[in-house]
């Protein structure tokens, strides 16, 4: 049994996921999204295949100067290097604190079928158990909320999503582990920027009434949101100062100032797009004295053009994790509104 150095407290946990400079690498795509990504890269999955491409990320030189935790999926934190170091064993040595999504996935909700609800929450605390025993201090739970015109998304399902957000949040703190709680506010659809910005605050809203209605520490967790942005079929592109301005509205109006940290989901942006609009976002909330730090948890932008440069090649390697560092040394930059 090896040693996890993060022995402190779920509050301080927290603040250092959110330490100047660093954020989160969003490793935890389900097998079937990972084997997605790899198959449209023309390699094809397997198990193997899908840790060697979390050891291009992991065995990156100097990732710790821009991570401060990595989000796994359970596969991947169960896994060891080629040389047999467990994941979670090499990344909290370099002092990134291992994480895992702990939901189980989307179903259609049964009062709105074309709506999803996020299922985990039997048997969660058990499930809890070993994953602290394996390193992970903080978790992950997704919740998705579909726009669609002025029907959808409904408050019924925005509310039954906030109240399991809410009981994941106290199951994780009751056993040791942050919680991340990410209402996902999908990029899907053809909404304008403001519908973007009013779905976002009802939702974080919601979650924040869920919140305050359970035995949750909201000093202990952190939130991990989309950005309000013009959805992908409407034809409109934002500038990042537009991006900055409406997210930071609903940002103001819906998350407490006491809550830790909020982190951003990249959702479909382009890795430039989701750099710049972070940068504008981080230099507007220093404008602002907005309340709490603001960094990336990103998984696409920052791993699919080193994923493309990789192509599942031993050869490939070296240059795949030098587009990686500069990504992320990028995306660091702009959390710091550089
Ligand atoms: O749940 C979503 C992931 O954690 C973030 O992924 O940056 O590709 O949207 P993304």
């Amino acid at each position: 049994m090896w040693y996890c150095s993060y022995m402190d407290n779920i509050q301080t946990i927290a603040r250092d996921i959110v330490a100047v400079g660093k954020g989160l690498l969003a490793a935890d795509e389900s097998e079937k999204t990972a084997n997605k990504r790899l198959t449209s890269n023309g390699i094809v999955p397997s198990e193997e295949m899908r840790k060697q491409y979390r050891e291009v990320f992991f065995l990156t030189r100097d990732i710790e100067k821009y991570l401060s935790g990595v989000i796994f999926f359970e596969e991947t934190l169960g896994q060891s290097t080629s040389d047999g170091v467990p994941f979670p064993k090499l990344l909290s040595e370099k002092g990134i604190i291992p994480g895992i999504k702990v939901d189980q996935g989307t179903k259609p909700f049964d009062d709105s079928p074309d709506e999803l609800v996020t299922g985990g929450l039997i048997g969660l605390s058990e499930r809890l158990v070993p994953f602290y025993e394996r390193g992970a201090r903080f978790t992950k739970w997704r919740a998705v909320i579909r726009i669609d015109g002025d029907t959808l998304p409904t408050s019924h399902a925005i509310l039954e999503n906030a109240k399991r957000l809410a009981s994941y949040a106290h199951d994780a703190q009751v056993a040791g582990l942050v919680p991340i709680l990410e209402p996902e506010v999908l990029l899907e659809g053809n909404h304008s920027m403001l519908r973007a910005k009013e779905v976002l605050t009802e939702t974080l809203s919601t979650v924040f009434t869920a919140v305050d209605d359970s035995p949750v520490d909201r000093t202990a967790l952190i939130v991990k949101t989309s950005m309000a942005l013009s959805g992908s079929e409407s034809g409109k592109t934002d500038t990042p100062e537009e991006v900055a301005e409406q997210t930071l509205d609903a940002l103001m109006a819906s998350v407490p100032p006491n809550v830790p940290g909020i982190v951003f989901l990249s959702g479909g942006q382009s890795p430039d797009q989701a750099t710049d609009n972070l940068r504008a976002i981080a230099r507007l909330a220093k404008e602002k004295n907005a309340p709490w730090p603001l960094t990336f948890s990103y998984a696409r932008a920052i791993q699919s053009e080193a994923l493309a440069t990789w192509q599942g090649k031993k050869e490939n390697i070296p240059e795949a994790q030098k587009v990686f560092i500069s990504r992320l040394q990028r995306v660091s930059e702009a959390s710091m509104g550089n």
